[in-house]
């Protein structure tokens, strides 16, 4: 080890559930609905949403990366408003890790939630997460995800920083295999029509 490498400082960071913020963190992005295009699958449902957007974002992430180099971690608050397109409910775009073999851990802070997770190969699993519950996403699972309450939807998060993401793996693919979609007062997920399969 290099006698010059200083270590990074520790950080501390609150959550501030009922603005959606991460008081400490260095980083944010939004994403707001014409931004979305393609990820429902109802363009109709999704042009009439566009049309009558407020501008408000649909969400947003709060992150921080505390050192750099390997081993490194991102933390981060992924704040989900609630919503539906068509059938379909409010959804982040979802991702696998441009190394895939990188797992993610996500903890519920509040709303209800559904994280939806895909292998290239062919299986889904639809984990719920409210607060307290914590989901291992393992590597080599393409994940979102889903806001299938009333409220607002915040998860903390963490990845080893080097993991990346690939955000074109789902649409190349037309979308998750899977949809998460309304069912009465709960939801349920159907296949969805215009899935291709994933690239290798
Ligand atoms: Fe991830």
């Amino acid at each position: 080890m290099c006698a010059a490498a200083r270590l990074a400082e520790p950080a501390r960071m609150t959550v501030d559930i009922a603005r959606g913020l991460l008081a400490g963190g260095s980083e944010r992005y939004e994403k707001h609905l014409p931004d979305l295009a393609g990820v429902y699958r109802d363009d109709g449902a999704y042009a009439e949403a566009v049309a009558l957007d407020g501008g408000e974002p649909v969400y947003w992430v709060e992150s921080s990366t505390p050192e750099t180099g390997r081993g490194a971690l991102t933390i981060g608050l992924s704040v989900l408003r609630p919503g539906r397109i068509g059938d379909e409910f409010a959804m982040t775009r979802g991702h696998l890790h441009a190394q895939s073999e990188f797992a993610e851990l996500y903890y519920g802070v509040a709303g209800s939630g559904v994280m939806l997770l895909e292998s290239v190969e062919g299986e889904s699993r639809a984990l719920p997460i409210t607060p307290g519950v914590v989901v291992h996403v393992p590597g080599g699972w393409i994940h979102r995800s889903v806001n299938v309450g009333d409220d607002t939807l915040v998860t903390l998060f963490t990845y080893a920083t080097e993991a990346g993401q690939d955000y074109g793996i789902i649409a190349d693919a037309g979308g998750m295999r899977q949809l998460v979609v309304a069912d009465g007062d709960d939801w349920t997920t159907r296949p969805n029509p215009d899935h291709g399969g994933y690239r290798a």
